[in-house]
């Protein structure tokens, strides 16, 4: 009697696996073109790679423009580590990562240091090869775009 039973509940067990595999694999199917669900909803921050990455990107694109000559007038006497660390947190807040940004707005932050639109677009170019570098086409757009309305506030002169 025992076996009996035993052996209907692995029976039904089975084909319950197999019915819930052959659903899957529809799912699958019926999708194949498009990216997996899971990703496409995602976060920004999550599909860029999380902190590691942006902390990567932020560093090369303040490492560059602090040293070039055509933007590194701004940053003499910036405490860059600091930096890196608010632009960072910033990021991931606007991205989705739940970081908290207790710095200034962009329009306080950058108006002493009287930025152009040459510097702006500097700034702009090495970001972008940064994030060609370090995440795909489609997330990079997106990112350019949250940050391309800050222009508005960071250039304050031509
Ligand atoms: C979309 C572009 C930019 C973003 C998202 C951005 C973001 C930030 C953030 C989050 C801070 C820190 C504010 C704080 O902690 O209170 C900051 C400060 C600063 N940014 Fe930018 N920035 C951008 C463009 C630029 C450009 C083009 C330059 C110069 C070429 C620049 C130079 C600076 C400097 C020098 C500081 C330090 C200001 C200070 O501590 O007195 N930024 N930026």
């Amino acid at each position: 009697m025992m076996k009996l039973i035993t052996l209907k509940f692995f029976t039904i067990a089975f084909c319950a696996l197999i019915s819930l595999l052959g659903c899957s694999q529809l799912a699958t199917k019926s999708n194949s073109s498009e990216p997996p669900k899971t990703n496409a909803q995602d976060s920004l921050f999550n599909r860029m790679g999380g902190l590691p990455v942006i902390k990567i990107i932020v560093s090369e694109t303040i490492d560059e423009v602090s040293s070039n000559p055509k933007t590194s007038r701004s940053f003499k006497d910036i405490k860059l580590p600091k930096l890196k660390e608010s632009v960072v947190s910033q990021i991931c807040k606007l991205t989705g990562g739940g970081c908290e940004y207790d710095g200034e707005t962009m329009l306080n932050s950058h108006k002493d240091a009287k930025i152009s639109t040459a510097e702006f677009e500097l700034f702009v170019s090495v970001f972008r090869e940064s994030l060609s570098r370090h995440t795909n086409t489609r997330e990079k757009n997106e990112l350019l775009k949250i940050l391309a309305p800050m222009k508005r506030d960071i250039v304050t002169i031509q």
